[in-house]
């Protein structure tokens, strides 16, 4: 059996990456190499075959670590549709997966067998850059940051008060995973006395890899607040003490 691989730039869209070609005498197997993807998108995978003449298939299916998709049978895998299309010399066999989540990510395999030959190619799935509500949450001595159901693990939280990014250091970060994969990141920083230092700002740092396996650490959201009313009021109060006392000295 002969196998190569070959680019093909398929005109997908977003999904316009590289091809695998498998090749056995006339037969011809394209799956979409990778997917990136994000939580509740729909995506769809693609394993087209073409062959000289008509195949006698005995096997036409979509794996992950077991069968999801057998040619001719409906999908096993709630939240998962296969479609299979032909024509003469041409059989389309795609799979969709329906909001996708972590759970999803994977390398799924196209198997084909026929009495004219066997042939596979395989798409890999990635899921990123997933978060969903953020809230910023402010008392009159601590503001909090809190980030839902962030996919991959955030890599840290990063702080700022105006142009100011030392202040990192005070803040104290906590990431929890949930029941689903998903993470919950929270970080609290105490609020310093001087609000025209300006806002605060939070960003959630996470991990990111491109078609061509780069892979680096780029933020997915920021959040900027005040230092607070409480807090504002309370430095004004001071000041007006201080100017007073001033003058109650000076009279
Ligand atoms: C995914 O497909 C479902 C069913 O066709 C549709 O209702 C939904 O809007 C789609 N979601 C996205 C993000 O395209
Ligand atoms: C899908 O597969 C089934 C079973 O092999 C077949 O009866 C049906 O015609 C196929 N549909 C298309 C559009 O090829
Ligand atoms: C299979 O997909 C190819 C590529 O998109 C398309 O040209 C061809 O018409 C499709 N074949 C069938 C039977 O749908
Ligand atoms: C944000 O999302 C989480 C988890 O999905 C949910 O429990 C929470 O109520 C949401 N908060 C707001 C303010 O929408
Ligand atoms: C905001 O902080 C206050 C005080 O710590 C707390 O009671 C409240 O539950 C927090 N709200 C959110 C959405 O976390
Ligand atoms: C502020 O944060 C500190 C330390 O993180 C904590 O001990 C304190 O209870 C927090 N205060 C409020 C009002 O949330």
């Amino acid at each position: 059996m002969a196998s190569l691989r070959f680019p093909f730039f398929a005109s997908l869209g977003l999904l316009g990456l590289l091809s695998t070609l498998s090749a056995v005498g006339g037969l011809e197997l394209l799956t979409i190499p990778k997917i990136l993807t994000t939580c509740g998108e729909n995506v769809t995978l693609r394993c087209d075959v073409t062959t000289d003449s008509a195949l006698e298939i005995t096997e036409l299916s979509w794996k992950l670590s077991k069968d999801i998709c057998t040619w001719g049978q409906s999908s096993k895998v709630a939240g998962i549709e296969c479609m299979n299309a032909s024509s003469t010399n041409s059989y389309n066999y795609s799979l969709t997966i329906y909001n996708v989540q972590p759970k999803h990510k994977g390398t799924y395999h196209c198997q084909l067998r026929s009495k004219q030959g066997s042939a596979n190619g395989q798409t890999i799935v990635r899921v990123q850059k997933c978060v969903s509500n953020s809230t910023a949450n402010v008392t009159s001595t601590n503001g909090t940051c809190i980030f839902n159901d962030v996919y991959p693990k955030p890599e840290k939280i990063s702080w700022k008060q105006g142009n100011d990014d030392s202040i990192g250091n005070s803040a104290t970060t906590k990431i929890t995973e949930n029941a689903d994969g998903k993470f919950t990141a929270i970080s609290t920083i105490k609020l310093r006395k001087n609000p025209s230092l300006g806002l605060y700002n939070c960003s959630l740092l996470v991990p990111t890899e491109n078609e061509m396996n780069v892979s680096m650490v780029q933020t997915l959201r920021s959040m900027t607040f005040a230092g607070g009313d409480g807090l504002i009021a309370h430095w004004v109060s001071l000041m007006l003490a201080m100017v007073l006392g001033i003058v109650i000295v000076q009279a």
